[in-house]
């Protein structure tokens, strides 16, 4: 690649990712919400692979186990004290009162995310991989949502 080239990429990467900063300032509900959608499509995959219903594919299982990475760092920033309501949102008052606790959660979810990276390799591995880190996804819900029936 040109230097040209390169900086003009470089230039867009930085503008987007401002960009999603400042909807995440603007918006937490919102960044919050669709960060968590994120977590369901991967999840989608990865689940999908051990019910055999798509064949196994390291690459598409480790990159679940990244993205959940990625949003584990996101997420804690996205709970200011001004967006308990609205929104649509289902995040229950719990986590405000015990804001340690639901952060501390989320870097165990990053933690086991990386451990089930480094652990796939067939889908045996990946099987036990799902298993470990979806225990992450509904222990917090559990606690930490409400629930809308
Ligand atoms: C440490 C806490 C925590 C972990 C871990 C977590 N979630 Fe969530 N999740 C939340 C909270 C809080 C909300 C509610 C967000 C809101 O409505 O403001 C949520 C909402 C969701 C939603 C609904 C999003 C929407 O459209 O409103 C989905 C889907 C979801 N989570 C999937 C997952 C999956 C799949 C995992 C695991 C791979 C996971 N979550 C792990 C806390 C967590």
């Amino acid at each position: 690649m040109k230097f040209s080239t390169f900086c003009a990429a470089a230039a867009v990467a930085v503008v987007s990712i401002a960009a999603t900063a400042v909807v995440a300032q603007q918006d937490p509900i919102a960044a919050r919400k669709a960060l968590m959608k994120e977590s369901g499509q991967a999840t989608a995959a990865v689940v999908k692979m051990t019910k055999g219903e798509t064949p196994f594919d390291l690459a598409t299982a480790q990159a679940s186990f990244k993205t959940y990475q990625n949003i584990a760092s996101r997420m804690p920033a996205l709970f200011p004290e001004n967006s308990k309501s609205g929104g649509e949102t289902t995040a229950a008052p719990a986590i405000w009162e015990k804001m340690d606790d639901f952060k501390a959660r989320f870097t165990k979810f990053d933690a086991d995310a990386k451990a089930a990276e480094a652990s796939v390799k067939d889908l045996d591995s990946l099987k036990e991989a799902v298993a470990n880190v979806s225990r992450n996804c509904g222990g917090c819900h559990e606690a930490y949502r409400v629930k809308k029936s």
